[in-house]
């Protein structure tokens, strides 16, 4: 099957991503009818429904429609883009697309849902995923906060000598804005592996002995875009399942995305209490 109908303008290595991102940002200006949106949020597994709760809806427009984003290749995750209209009157973006770096498109692509966020106007980028939990304290369906991260895919949306700082790249002021809604939220560094398998036992020692609690395959990459483009970034991850090894269990996939199914009405409510706040 084709993941995707119409011809990529990421295909041309020539081509400007930043300039496919402010092209793909004009469209969704005219699409909606905002011409400036202020946060943006990417929905991965279980947190769908926040969707609906932090506002107003006032366009959906199918992902495929915009310049540079393909059709999700994860069954789960709703190939849409929306714009919605906060009780505060601020204008949100919200991305149920994404494209894994596991999917072999290239980072250019990974990145392109953040860096359009950012030629939307966005200053505040909201990443969630669903992810595998090191602390054992963590049953599947608990909520926890990105403090850092650790990037073990080899990769990096920064292309040439591009260096940018990573310090405090999980924004605390952030952070603490999700403390204020729910004191009780955790905080782990993420480790994103490039996947799309799973982590064998051993991987998962070696990322809680280098100093992480969450195993993924998508925020790091994208945070790091977050960063590039000047956005402040709040990371959060549901915790699908314990790491392999760390549970007995064998994981499946089906297994994730039921435990998001589940948690989903909770991370997204909370998740909706937060970006009231910002
Ligand atoms: N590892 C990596 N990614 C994941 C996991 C996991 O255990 N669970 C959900 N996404």
């Amino acid at each position: 099957m084709a993941s995707e109908d119409a011809p990529n303008p990421f295909d041309d290595p020539a081509a400007d991503p930043f300039e496919i991102a402010r092209v793909a940002a004009e469209l969704i200006a005219r699409r909606s009818g905002v011409e400036r949106h202020d946060i943006a949020l990417t929905l991965g597994s279980g947190w769908g429904r926040a969707a609906d709760l932090i506002g107003e809806t006032v366009a959906t427009i199918p992902a495929t429609d915009i310049p540079g984003f393909s059709r999700s290749a994860v069954p789960g995750h709703v190939g849409t883009i929306r714009s919605v209209l906060l009780p505060n009157g601020k204008h949100a973006l919200v991305l149920g697309a994404r494209t894994h770096y596991y999917e072999g498109h290239g980072v250019r692509r990974v990145v392109h849902g953040v860096r359009t966020a950012a030629a939307t106007g966005a200053s505040v980028m909201i990443l969630t995923n669903g992810a595998g939990g090191i602390k054992e304290t963590w049953g599947p369906g608990t909520p926890a906060l990105i403090s850092d991260h650790i990037n073990l895919t080899a990769a990096s949306p920064l292309e040439g000598a591009t260096f940018i700082d990573l310090t405090d790249l999980y924004s605390q002021r952030l952070r603490d804005i999700a403390h204020e809604v729910d004191a009780s939220l955790d905080e782990g560094v993420y480790v994103q592996f490039r996947g799309p398998h799973y982590e064998t036992p051993a991987e998962v020692q070696m990322a809680k002995t280098i100093g992480g609690h969450i195993v993924g395959m998508s925020t790091a990459l994208e945070a790091i875009a977050a960063r590039q483009s000047g956005m402040e970034v709040l990371g959060m991850s549901l915790i699908t399942n314990l790491a392999a090894g760390i549970s007995p269990i064998p994981l499946s996939h089906s297994e994730v995305i039921e435990a998001g199914k589940t948690a989903e009405p909770v991370i997204s409510d909370l998740l909706a209490r937060i970006v009231e706040r910002l």
